[in-house]
């Protein structure tokens, strides 16, 4: 069935009607499959094509798919150097087309496929590449033939090209009176820019298309995306604000004939949300997320005039990986985000990889403007070579990239996400950079740089007693140890929050002990703490990706709620806390507070009358001769053991110590997700977990014994999105 595109000039919709089956079609004639262990009585010469048809793949070649069935005809028998033809035993036209499955080299003369009739060459047909790279997928494409009704026919496969796309793939030929679909290769549509967006048909899961946004015939943004041939899941906005007044041309690499995508495309002034923007069945309602598309890490993590930055690494075009932008929202609190589309696009240099944002106050780099100190990118340009780039702004809202870019060239093609921070006692900037070694050696490079444009190379931490030392998106920064601002020690972590400990003079990290866990629970991934907090918060924060998947719907993925990072004694030595930043106070909207109680098992259950669908519950309790203290949170067993001094989040474990006697836990409960905090912070279980939306219930009991509650209050939580209706 073809799919009406909205607007009629595009692509080959209207092809079909006019071209559809005939009231009585007869039946397809199989001309062959090639699924027998010979070609039948079709003839072959040369060596290209073997003694019978190939299975898949041959030696040697890239992946070959889109055929039907086991078997195709494949040319690359001994590589692209065979040559040789095929050609299949006489037959009658009996039907108005010949459809197939084509793919390989594009050439009409010598990797191709001919009908002849009368001996004469009346049709032709090729594989799709001329060039390197491309793809082995065959293709469906079809010949009309009702001129040639009756007559008796022979196609001839034929390869004689012996270089790069030096063979012919082919598969199921068959009569029919139904024209096949086939494909558009390039499919273009232009566009007079005169909106600020263009929306593009997005359905999760479908087959990957390549996008090209050509401006001049010049590729300026080129992204994969899985575009919508029917009904989409979800509209995804290109910004195409750039090009305001001037032509861009949309070309796709490949789409059905039928395809409804490219013209379904519509320009738009503003981003249409789904009516229920913020309020869908798998939005986290106090954890940031994307309005439509993937996000990853967060990146540039920045505070400047009165408002918190959060960048992210994120693909407006698609729910999964890919395209890697910069997103961007702005918040005055940590905890309601605006987002404000997004300011790195993928370049020539690449994606946007991870990275992070300083304010320039000094104005070293020279990049402010009227007494305004920049706010500096730093990111990944993720091609190849893989580099490192600055981008600036004085408003906090328009990025430049800066021209004379990169500012740290390729170390190998595994350096990535730099993070930047000002070092006073040395005066200079610092980098943190991972860099990936043969062998799978995971290092720290550190540079430094007077005006963040000019860096060198100041030393190299690798791994630690033997072990690969800490992979991906390093953070590096000094903390008081229990608040004494005389015992101070820098932190280096990375992507897995694994960290360690040390000293730092303006060069070199030495670290004090081998590597230390940091959160104990999953689904927590490339955290980051924000640069230029003022002094007088004097606290560090941290941001994590919080990998909660949400099926179904036009985004996916999330970030934690803001984390106040400390150094707290312990008897192993200082460790890393974690506390939800107080700004959350203001989600409350309801407050159940209970009394000091005694929890004895199958006595009455404090929680029993608080129903609540997003979640912040505070306990404080000993557990006394209970052996285990179990909390539920909307179906979520949250369960303190208290002989092994260990907590257990839907069924994960981590090690909690009483503290003094005492445990205190806070758990964040959201639509996709659980927080929980215990040991003073020492354990922190990040958790995805999609509560049912009707189960509303908490509870709370003891087992094994009696369990003294010291303090218990459940707050019922408020969305934090703006436009949220409640
Ligand atoms: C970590 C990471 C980074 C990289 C980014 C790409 O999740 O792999 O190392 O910069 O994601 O999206």
């Amino acid at each position: 069935m073809c799919i009406r595109p909205v607007l009629a000039s595009i692509v080959a919709c209207a092809a079909i009607f006019a071209a559809s089956a005939p009231a009585r079609a007869a039946d397809d004639i199989v001309i062959a499959d090639f699924e027998g262990a010979d070609y039948g009585g079709w003839t072959s010469t040369g060596d290209a094509f073997g003694s019978g048809p190939a299975r898949g793949t041959l030696p040697g070649q890239m992946r070959v798919d889109g055929f039907k069935g086991k078997g195709l005809v494949d040319s690359f028998v001994g590589g692209d150097k065979s040559t040789g033809t095929l050609t299949s035993p006489e037959f009658k036209i009996g039907r108005r087309f010949i459809g197939f499955l084509i793919g390989g080299g594009k050439d009409a003369g010598k990797t191709c496929m001919d009908l002849l009739v009368d001996g004469k060459a009346v049709r032709n047909a090729t594989g799709p590449n001329d060039r390197d790279g491309g793809t082995e997928a065959l293709a469906p494409a079809s010949w009309d033939v009702s001129e040639f009704a009756g007559k008796t026919a022979v196609i001839l496969i034929t390869d004689r090209a012996t270089g790069g796309w030096g063979h012919i793939n082919v598969d199921h030929i068959v009569q029919t009176d139904h024209k096949p679909v086939g494909w558009v290769a390039d499919a273009k549509r232009r566009f007079h820019v005169t909106r600020r967006f263009l929306e593009i048909p997005v359905k999760n899961g479908g087959p990957n298309r390549v996008v090209n946004v050509l401006v001049d015939g010049k590729s300026v943004l080129r992204i994969d995306t899985a575009l919508a041939d029917g009904e989409p899941d979800w509209w995804a906005p290109m910004d195409v604000g750039a090009w305001l007044g001037k032509d861009i041309t949309l070309q796709v690499d490949k789409l059905p004939e039928d395809s409804a995508a490219i013209g379904a495309i519509r320009p738009v002034d503003t981003v249409r949300g789904p009516a229920d923007l913020y309020r869908e069945p798998l939005r986290g309602q106090f954890h940031f997320s994307p309005k439509r598309g993937w996000n990853n890490d967060p990146n540039g993590m920045v505070y400047f005039a009165g408002e918190y930055h959060l960048f992210f690494q994120h693909n407006p075009y698609g729910w999964p990986w890919g395209n890697m932008h910069w997103g961007h929202a702005v918040s005055r609190d940590m905890v309601h985000w605006e987002e404000l589309g997004d300011k790195l696009v993928p370049d020539a240099m690449g994606p946007m990889f991870s990275g992070s944002a300083v304010v320039d106050w000094k104005n070293t780099s020279g990049l402010g403007k009227d007494g305004k100190p920049p706010i500096v990118l730093i990111y990944t340009a993720a091609g190849d070579p893989a580099v490192q780039c600055i981008a600036s702004s004085t408003d906090g809202r328009t990025f430049t990239k800066y021209p004379g870019n990169p500012v740290v060239r390729q170390v190998t093609g595994g350096n990535r996400d730099p993070k930047v921070m000002w070092h006073e006692p040395s005066k200079s900037w610092v980098m943190v950079l991972y860099v990936g070694l043969p062998g799978n050696k995971h290092t720290i490079h550190f540079f430094r740089s007077p005006n963040l444009r000019d860096w060198t190379l100041a030393s190299i931490t690798e791994g630690v007693a033997g072990s690969s030392y800490l992979f991906e998106c390093p953070d590096f920064f000094e903390l008081p140890v229990d608040g004494d601002a005389s015992k101070k020690k820098w932190v280096l972590a990375a992507a897995d929050t694994q960290y360690a400990t040390g000293t730092f003079d303006g060069t070199r990290f030495t670290p004090e002990q081998t590597k230390l866990t940091g959160q104990r629970g999953r689904g927590f991934y490339a955290p980051q703490t924000f640069s230029d907090l003022p002094a007088k918060d004097g606290r560090r924060v941290q941001i994590g990706w919080f990998q909660t998947e949400t099926k179904g719907m036009s985004f996916n993925q999330s970030m934690t709620v803001p984390l106040e990072l400390k150094l707290t004694a312990t008897p192993d030595g200082p460790r890393l806390t974690y506390t939800p930043v107080k700004e959350l106070v203001s989600l409350r909207s309801r407050s159940h507070r209970f009394g000091r109680s005694m929890l004895e098992p199958g006595g009455r259950d404090p929680l029993a009358k608080v129903k609540a669908e997003l979640v912040e519950l505070r306990a404080e309790f000993a557990p006394g001769d209970a052996s285990e203290v179990v909390f539920t949170v909307r179906g979520a067993k949250i369960i303190y053991d208290a002989r092994k001094q260990e907590i257990s989040v839907a069924g994960h474990t981590a090690p909690a110590p009483l503290r003094n006697g005492r445990q205190r836990l806070v758990v964040y409960c959201d639509r996709t997700g659980l927080e929980v905090f215990a040991s003073d912070g020492l354990a922190y279980i990040p958790m995805p977990y999609q509560p049912k939306p009707g189960d509303l219930a908490l509870s709370l009991e003891a087992k094994g014994g009696a369990a003294k509650i010291t303090s218990l209050e459940v707050h019922e939580l408020k969305p934090a999105w703006k436009t949220a209706a409640r």
